[in-house]
């Protein structure tokens, strides 16, 4: 594994619709290894393969409760609405806060390339929403209903570090 760059605002490739990936192979079994590498390293919950320059349908999660990486994810329903406060790896030193589905369906398959359906809520919701945003050349700036001093919030819901 190797960790890799994490690419920032202002870059086009954040910007972009990224392409599905059509089999996974042992390149892609390796992007995934080091987007969990990259993702553990900067104390992220989520991370995005636009984020590490690669424009394709990958993302990796750990809220908590292990790694999950989703191949081509995509959401089948989305019920709820919150507000809380977001970061983002590739959007360094600001949280926002953002309104988000509390509840999703997310299906795509996994790192095997087996076909995985999750039920989501709550912080788990909000970050799956997050990364397939990514994809999309969707970034948490565009949501944004308020700016965030992260001073002020008890336990921000973050992509990135918490400081
Ligand atoms: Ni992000």
């Amino acid at each position: 594994m190797a960790k890799l760059p994490i690419i920032k605002i202002g870059d086009p490739v954040l910007e972009q619709e990224a392409v599905e990936v059509p089999k996974i192979t042992k390149k892609i079994t390796k992007l995934i290894d080091d987007m969990l590498e990259t993702m553990y390293d900067a104390n992220g919950v989520g991370l995005a393969a636009p984020q590490v320059g690669v424009s394709q349908r990958i993302i990796v999660l750990d809220v908590g409760e292990g790694p999950v990486v989703l191949v081509n994810p995509v959401i089948q329903s989305a019920q709820g609405e919150e507000i809380d406060v977001e970061g983002c790896l590739s959007i360094p030193e600001r949280w926002v806060y953002v309104k988000r589905a509390t509840q999703v369906v997310i299906t795509g398959l996994n790192e095997k390339g087996k076909p995985v359906r999750i039920e989501a809520d709550g912080y788990f919701a909000r970050a799956l929403q997050h990364e397939v945003d990514h994809l999309h050349g969707v970034l948490m700036l565009e949501r944004m209903l308020a700016e965030a001093e992260v001073e002020q919030v008890e336990s921000p819901v973050s992509e990135g570090a918490e400081e």
